[in-house]
Formats: C-alpha cells, sequence, structure tokens
C-alpha cells in the first residue's frame, strides 16, 4: 500500500470518525437526556465491553481473598441492604424504584453477564464505580479493601439466595423517618407493659403494639410505592401539570370521569 493510499485511509477514518459523533450528539439532544428508556443493547454491550477493557489488568486476576461462609454472608448482606439494595435491590435484580429508572438499568446480577466477571472485576467495579452510570465508587484506593471483597462474596451467592432471605433483608434496608417512629413506639409500648410475664402474655403485647402503632404500614406503603410505576400519576393535580410532557390530551381525568 503506498503512501497516498494510507494517507485517503486516514483521511477517511478521521471524516466517518468526526460525522458518527456529530450524528449521534445531535440525536441525543433531539431524543432529550431523559433516563425513561433503557438503553438499546448495542449501546449496552458497547459501553459494557469498554468498561471490561479500562479495568487494570492487574485487577482482572485477583481471587477474592475471603472464603464464603455464613458469617462473611450476614455482614455483606447488612452492607448491601444498608448501602446497594436501593438501586440494586435486596435480591440484586435491580427491580427497585430507583433502579428501574437509572440510565443504564442496574443489570440483574444473578445472571450470567455478571457472574462470569472475575472476582478482580467485580472487586474493582465497587470500588472505583462506573463513570457517567449511577454507580458509585465505595473503596479506597488498593485491592485490600475486605468490605469490599466480602461484597463480592454475596454477589456469587446471589444467583442461589432464596426469596425469604431477600425478604427477610428489608428489615436491614434504609429506614424511612415514618418507619422509624413506628418502631420507636413499639419498643415505647412494650417497655411500658411487659412485666417480664409469661411468653404468652407477651406475645399478645407485641400484637397490640403493632396495632397502637401501626408496625409495618409505612413498609407496606413504601413496598406498594416502589411497585408502581413511577410514570402512573394517580393525582389529577399531577396528572394536568405533567400531562403535556406525555403529549396527553390536557384534560382533569378525574372530573370527567365523574362529571359525565
Ligand atoms: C445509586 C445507585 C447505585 C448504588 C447505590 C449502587 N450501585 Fe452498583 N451499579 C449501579 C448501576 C447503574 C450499575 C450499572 C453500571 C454499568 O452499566 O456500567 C451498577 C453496576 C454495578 C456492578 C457491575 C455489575 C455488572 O454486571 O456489570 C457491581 C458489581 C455493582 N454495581 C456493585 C454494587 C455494590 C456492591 C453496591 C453497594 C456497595 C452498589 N453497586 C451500589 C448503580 C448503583
Amino acid at each position: 500500500m503506498n503512501s497516498r493510499t494510507l494517507t485517503k485511509i486516514v483521511w477517511g477514518l478521521l471524516v466517518g470518525g468526526a460525522l458518527f459523533f456529530l450524528l449521534y450528539a445531535v440525536a441525543l439532544v433531539h431524543h432529550g437526556f431523559s433516563t425513561r428508556t433503557a438503553p438499546s443493547s448495542l449501546e449496552l454491550a458497547l459501553a459494557r465491553s469498554l468498561r471490561t477493557r479500562s479495568i487494570p489488568k492487574h485487577y482482572k486476576t485477583l481471587q477474592n481473598p475471603i472464603a464464603s461462609n455464613p458469617k462473611v454472608l450476614a455482614e455483606a448482606k447488612a452492607h448491601w441492604a444498608d448501602h446497594c439494595a436501593q438501586c440494586h435491590a435486596n435480591d440484586g435484580s435491580g427491580d427497585v424504584e430507583i433502579g428501574r429508572n437509572l440510565y443504564p438499568r442496574p443489570p440483574d446480577m444473578r445472571k450470567s453477564a455478571t457472574q462470569q466477571l472475575t472476582d478482580g472485576e467485580i472487586y474493582y467495579t465497587i470500588d472505583n464505580g462506573v463513570r457517567l452510570t449511577g454507580m458509585p465508587a465505595f473503596g479506597a484506593p488498593g485491592d485490600d479493601d475486605l468490605a469490599s471483597w466480602k461484597l463480592v462474596a454475596f454477589i456469587r451467592y446471589l444467583p442461589q439466595m432464596s426469596a425469604g432471605e431477600a425478604a427477610a433483608m428489608e428489615k436491614l434496608n434504609p429506614k424511612t423517618p415514618e418507619e422509624f417512629e413506628e418502631e420507636k413506639c413499639e419498643e415505647e409500648f412494650l417497655n411500658g407493659t411487659s412485666g417480664g410475664e409469661s411468653a404468652w402474655l407477651q406475645i399478645g403485647e407485641m400484637d397490640r403494639a403493632h396495632r397502637v402503632c401501626g408496625v409495618g404500614k409505612a413498609a407496606g406503603r413504601r413496598r406498594r410505592r416502589q411497585q408502581r410505576r413511577p410514570r402512573v400519576l394517580r393525582s389529577s393535580a399531577k396528572y394536568l401539570k405533567l400531562a403535556p410532557m406525555y403529549g396527553a390530551p390536557l384534560q382533569d381525568p378525574v372530573s370527567n370521569a365523574g362529571g359525565a
């Protein structure tokens, strides 16, 4: 190949690349920067491959120095429930309100795409985060952050974790002020009435405490809120305000339904 052909190829690649980026930028601006839709599989595959390539070689071959056992998993579960579950869900599926609305969505970590990553790749992602996504960096630089290695052990355990175990983690999830108040009220109720009598009496008192303090209602409300798609706007005021954004006719659905 002579030097003229080579110059032509280089110019072709440069102009082609610049054109591609220009079109991509125009498409981005036209489409908007909303996170409502999930990225296309092409975009996901490209970003994932770039991300995996960017992980230093030294990390890729690292193996988890922590052996998985019930104590390690219990610690990691508490850590996960408190720091990761709001985006990744207790069961690692990513099926929670925040997770469902991030761009890109957190992957279902029980699936092979995550499970096929090496221990070192998972560890590196936890410690360093992922740019331009919701994934924050959690660790200090270095490869001896034991808390992150325990999380790697937990991620490996996710595919075999039962639904019951995931549900039990709910009590470790961060509490809303409402849930915190319920718990405080229940504790005060029990301290005020329980005098160390028989176990049966205490169980009866627990039931009464639950009724008096409405224990579980706030958690139930939170669960229902998380299951609801945020796009379903129930209140007519909200609907009217946001209707133009969704291209919906500007009508009050509630007064329409009732008034006709
Ligand atoms: C604010 C939301 C958020 C929180 C909190 C969060 N993550 Fe993530 N995480 C994400 C998103 C979004 C991705 C997808 C990144 C991508 O596509 O490259 C991700 C990706 C990952 C991945 C890579 C999985 C894969 O297959 O590519 C791992 C591992 C991970 N997170 C672990 C954790 C751990 C452990 C915690 C808690 C210590 C945590 N994350 C907390 C949003 C979050």
